[in-house]
């Protein structure tokens, strides 16, 4: 069964990556819904800027279009944009080496989801599991045009310049292959122009919030990464566990304390069990005071770079200016290929 799932086109696999990283170029991105949280900094971030010193070359899209996919109001999206890039810059991604922008900053990439659509159905649309389930999720009685078809805004994310390694969490897996699927058919149909990218998916596994549900940006149930000591202690004290004295690490069973044990064993870089044994029949008590120590132990460094990072006016506005002109030479290129092979030249 996983033989199966490792050895599909659809996954790259981390030896191939770290055999020959100038193959490579990845696109990744997250939407601008709220500050970004541990469960981001373990299970991507830190995973990007890995990649990053490896020698891929990386552009990350802070999908702002997304944001209004299953909401009807952005939020104070000017202010997420902007701790997110300050996030990322605080975990290590170098704006020199790894270009960062936004989907609005950059026409050409959103124009190329007209000819996407054309090859797009929409049963594949409706059939996609995870517009489903954040459709669900959001509650919405209706799915809009733009949720049905933001995995084809996706592919012109991927496509526009030319990713083909994209690390992503499982449930954004059928939209990698929906964009496999809209390159394929492009290159079939007008001209070949791109090529079919591959999913990297994260190791880490999924991080419960304080409230036991999945650690996410738009439930603001997470431990965010700008988030003070006292702010973190309080946050994990408010966390939902269970009643038994002897802290053991049963995920199955007893998820909220099992994924507190991981969140500390992860940040002290130790093992869940391990850390249930030191805690042993100290409880729910010791257990969140074990875990906020080693939480703001292994973000302290990072936090204070964050805080020099955001004394420094200007930065985030000049490092997202440098990454849309860069993304919008990439894009103008691209869209001028497209155009061209579609006989769009007058
Ligand atoms: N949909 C992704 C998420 O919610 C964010 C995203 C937008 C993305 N564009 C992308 C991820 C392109 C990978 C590639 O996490």
């Amino acid at each position: 069964m996983t033989t199966v799932l490792e050895s599909h086109p659809l996954l790259a696999d981390a030896a191939s990556v770290a055999a020959d990283p100038s193959r490579y170029r990845i696109l990744t991105g997250d939407r601008p819904t709220g500050p970004l949280h541990l469960g981001h900094y373990l299970g991507t971030l830190q995973n990007r800027v890995r990649l990053q010193e490896s020698g891929v070359e990386t552009f990350v899209v802070i999908a702002d279009y997304q944001v209004i996919t299953d909401r009807d109001h952005p939020g104070d999206i000017a202010s997420n944009v902007h701790e997110i890039v300050l996030d990322y810059l605080a975990a290590g991604l170098d704006p020199d080496r790894t270009t960062i922008f936004t989907h609005s900053a950059v026409p050409s990439l959103n124009q190329l989801m007209l000819p996407f659509l054309a090859l797009t159905s929409v049963p594949e649309l409706q059939r996609n599991p995870t517009v489903k389930s954040e459709a669900a999720d959001a509650g919405l009685s209706a799915i809009s045009g733009l949720l049905l078809t933001y995995p084809v805004h996706q592919a012109a994310d991927i496509l526009f310049c030319h990713g083909n390694l994209v690390p992503v969490g499982q449930d954004q897996l059928p939209h990698i292959e929906q964009t496999r699927l809209i390159a394929r058919r492009f290159n079939e149909r007008f001209g070949q122009i791109f090529t079919e990218p591959q999913a990297l998916l994260s190791e880490s596994p999924v991080l419960l919030g304080i409230d036991g549900r999945k650690m996410s940006k738009s439930r603001g149930n997470g431990i965010s990464l700008r988030a003070n000591e006292d702010e973190t202690a309080r946050l994990i004290r408010r966390a939902v566990t269970d009643s038994e004295r002897l802290i053991t690490y049963e995920p199955a069973r007893r998820p909220e304390v099992a994924s507190l044990l991981l969140i500390g064993a992860l940040c002290a870089g130790t093992s869940p069990e391990s850390l249930a044994a030191q805690v042993g029949d100290g409880g729910a008590f010791l257990l969140k005071r074990v875990v906020t120590e080693a939480v703001n132990e292994h973000l302290r460094p990072m936090r204070e770079r964050r805080a020099e990072l955001a004394d420094d006016a200007g930065l985030v506005r000049s490092v997202l200016s440098k990454g849309a002109d860069r993304a919008n030479e990439e894009a103008n290129r691209t869209l001028a290929d497209v155009h061209a092979v579609l006989g769009m030249r007058y």
